[in-house]
């Protein structure tokens, strides 16, 4: 059962709210006071900004923390993350938006890391291909690091699996992390470790530990927040460094790492460490685009309707002639992953040994603009993210980033960094004198 930790010195609200989520099925203990030694044993802590806020580093350090706020603002909530916090709400908190945020909150701390299952075949006989597969073979058993560029679904996790697989570690453990899904502020403990503290009696082990004489998969490498870069750097050069921690000790784990940005541009312009990327960068994949791979396009096409007609026990499925056209000149913006869709969604509704049609495939040569989506709010909750999205998009037309990000109180990286993360790319700002050179 999760375990929730109330800290509020009114009495009234704290044990209204404590009933409310026990109501929900959480264990729930109160304090009225800070005491710090009984942190450790909460899956999450929910606080009153004024009892905690002095100490709030060290609270968010021993388990996940929603902020609550009488007086809530932007700048607070901007102040309550970078110290560590969760989530930030503003008093009174209804107990949907509690039990979304707690729901949030925790759902890292039950997280396992994904250790690879068995690898896939990598299909396709275009020459890129083939000599892909030759560069994994060579790679795989040297112990370099790798970096693996290339857009959404080209294959850049089928090839990580595959280096790990041609390498003199594949008995041991390969384990993934999206560097995208883990808060900016869990993202060092989960992936370095976090040492004993007084508090703590028991030292965790991150996954660079777990993946001791194996492989650790980095995915969306630009997501990895700037003081977690540092510590990779290390664990590039064979050290690791938990968190809390003064020394390093010597860890031997291969690094992977793959990215659908432009890494070096990224380099270019501070967003991403370049001692990092020059180490990461020893040996580099670059993975070609569906489109215009002519070859593979079919090839690939009709083992993976084999493949699924007999997985979805529908044999004598062929692909019709005016499909492969058409299968040739769309643009595939999702690769693969797009193609095996495409395929596994005529398969289910092809009738029984019919042609396959470019309309059961549902592409089109030259597809239509998607529509700018408006990012819709999921429900109405206080939260920090929404405080940020709407102050930004309610500011972004008057203000320049540089602006936007010291009203926040925020760098103009970190700025740049969270319209990544909540998906609120840049609008043209009004131009007001000499143009911002970025
Ligand atoms: N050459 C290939 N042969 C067979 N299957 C492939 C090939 N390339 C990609 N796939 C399949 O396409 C899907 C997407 O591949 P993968 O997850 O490796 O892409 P990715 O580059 O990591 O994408 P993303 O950037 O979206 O994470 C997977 O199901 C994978 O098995
Ligand atoms: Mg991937």
């Amino acid at each position: 059962m999760t375990r929730i930790l109330i800290i509020d010195n009114d009495a009234n609200r704290r044990t209204a709210m404590a009933s409310e989520l026990r109501e929900q099925g959480l264990e729930v203990s109160e304090q009225s006071d800070l005491i710090l030694d009984t942190l450790s044993a909460a899956d999450a802590i929910v606080a009153v900004d004024e009892m905690i806020i002095e100490a709030l580093n060290s609270v968010a350090d021993l388990a996940p923390t929603i902020l609550l706020s009488a007086t809530p603002s932007v700048k607070a909530s901007v102040a309550a993350l970078q110290a560590g916090a969760k989530d930030y709400l503003a008093l009174p908190a209804s107990s949907s938006d509690l039990m979304a945020a707690i729901e949030r909150a925790t759902a890292y701390s039950v997280r396992k890391p994904v250790v690879a299952s068995e690898p896939v075949e990598m299909l396709g006989s275009s020459e890129i291909m083939d000599t892909l597969r030759q560069r994994i073979a060579k790679i795989g058993p040297t112990d370099s690091p790798v970096l693996i560029l290339g857009q959404s679904g080209t294959g850049k996790e089928l090839v990580a699996r595959g280096i790990h697989a041609a390498s003199n570690r594949s008995h041991a453990p390969l384990i993934t992390l999206n560097c995208a899904t883990v808060p900016p502020n869990l993202i060092e403990s989960e992936l370095f470790g976090l040492a004993a503290y007084e508090n703590r009696q028991q030292e965790s082990i991150g996954l660079v530990e777990a993946a001791s004489g194996g492989t650790l998969f980095l995915d969306e490498i630009a997501e990895l927040p700037a003081s977690a870069q540092a510590r990779l750097l290390q664990v590039v050069q064979g050290e690791n460094r938990k968190v809390g921690q003064a020394q390093s000790l010597p860890v031997d784990v291969r690094i992977i790492a793959a990215t659908h940005k432009d890494l070096k541009a990224l380099t270019e312009s501070g967003e991403f460490r370049s001692d990092l990327f020059y180490r990461l960068n020893v040996l580099c994949l670059e993975l070609s685009p569906l489109q215009g791979r002519r070859k593979d396009i079919i090839d690939i096409g009709e083992r993976l309707l084999a493949e699924t007609c007999r997985r979805l026990n529908k044999p004598g499925l062929v692909l019709g002639e005016q499909a492969k056209e058409v299968m040739l000149e769309y643009h595939w913006p999702g690769n693969v992953r797009e193609l095996s869709n495409a395929i596994e969604r005529a398969v289910i509704l092809a009738d029984d040994g019919a042609v396959i049609t470019q309309s059961l495939l549902a592409i089109e040569p030259t597809p239509p603009e998607q529509p700018e989506g408006m990012r819709e709010a999921e429900d109405s909750q206080t939260s920090l993210e929404d405080y940020f999205v709407r102050f930004v998009q309610d500011n972004e037309l008057l203000l320049t980033e540089t602006e936007l990000a010291a009203k926040l109180g925020i760098s103009r990286k970190s700025l740049w960094e969270r319209r990544q993360r909540l998906n609120i790319p840049r609008k043209k700002t009004q131009q007001r004198g000499p143009r911002e050179s970025s």
